[in-house]
């Protein structure tokens, strides 16, 4: 083993979190879930006969509030690792958990408390790139997925960004975001080895696809909304960045300034792709 992946295993059980817990943070899960939900959702589906979905990493309960709504047949076990966040989705999914629709669990995606053959599909969107070992997780994934069971698997792919008009300092801050992640065990880049991951796992029949958002001058209001959605996102790991020193205030304020000058710019373009894997459990 390398002493770079040594590092990364030593971190697997107190790995840091980039975009932190915050009520700003959990607010914008929520937005961010709703934002993308055509997209994400455009492909994920389900034979009738899956009641029992599965969601490790379900954070606020952001996409399991979806879930809910488009399926109205399923039960959804939401598992995450952080008590703040189910605390949230306590909150947020109140009338989904009286009805008896969803269950939230406090457990590492590694190890989870079902026995084989507990649910007959799975969900997992924006996870992975936040776990030193994905293959773990996905292992787990499959021992507690029925046979013939369809894991649904959405995953960034942060080299893909672009923004124009040219923003240098925007490019320092998303290097320092993505170096960041990477050096705190996670994988910003994690949706291009979501295959090779999910085959490392022991999933069969794997199909990707890659998602790309292309918004330019021919569409401005949905390319105005994207902006903010990403300018949001962008500034999720600030705190982080700061407290650890890879960004300070005058690389803040010359972001906001290329991002405030992006929204005006009616030549402005932003691009970014994110892969789904869909695999079976055989
Ligand atoms: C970016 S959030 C995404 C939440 C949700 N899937 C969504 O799209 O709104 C990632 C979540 O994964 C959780 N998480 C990270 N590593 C985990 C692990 N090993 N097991 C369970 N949850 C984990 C974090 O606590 C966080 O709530």
């Amino acid at each position: 083993m390398s002493s770079a992946s040594t590092k990364r295993r030593a971190k697997e059980d107190h790995y840091g979190y980039l975009h932190g817990y915050s009520d700003v943070e959990q607010e914008r899960l929520i937005h961010q879930a709703r934002f993308f939900e055509s997209s994400v959702f455009a492909g994920i589906d389900w034979p009738a006969s899956a009641k029992r979905i599965l969601e490790p990493g379900s954070g606020v309960g952001a996409q399991t509030e979806i879930l809910l709504r488009r399926f109205p047949d399923i039960h959804v076990t939401s598992v995450d690792r952080q008590p703040k966040q189910l605390a949230r989705a306590k909150r947020y999914l109140a009338p989904q958990i009286k009805q008896g629709r969803v269950k939230l669990v406090e457990a590492r995606g590694e190890q989870m408390p079902f026995g084989e053959s507990s649910f007959d599909g799975a969900f997992i969107c924006w996870v992975l790139e936040h776990v030193p070992q994905p293959v773990d997780l996905l292992k787990d994934v499959l021992r507690v997925l029925r046979p013939g069971a369809v894991l649904h698997c959405t995953e960034v792919l942060n080299s893909s960004f672009f923004l124009h008009p040219y923003a240098p300092a925007t490019l320092q801050y998303w290097f320092a975001f993505n170096d960041h992640q990477w050096n705190m065990g996670g994988d910003p880049f994690c949706g291009a080895k979501l295959s090779n991951h999910l085959t490392a796992a022991g999933f069969q029949n794997i199909e990707t696809r890659v998602r790309n958002l292309l918004l330019d001058k021919r569409m401005p209001k949905a390319r105005e909304e994207h902006l903010k959605a990403f300018y949001e996102l962008l500034l999720s790991g600030a705190g982080e960045l700061k407290k650890a020193k890879r960004v300070d205030d005058k690389l803040l304020t010359e972001l906001e300034a290329e991002w405030t000058a992006a929204m005006k710019d009616p030549d402005a373009v932003l691009f970014y792709s994110f892969v789904q894997a869909r695999a079976v459990a055989l």
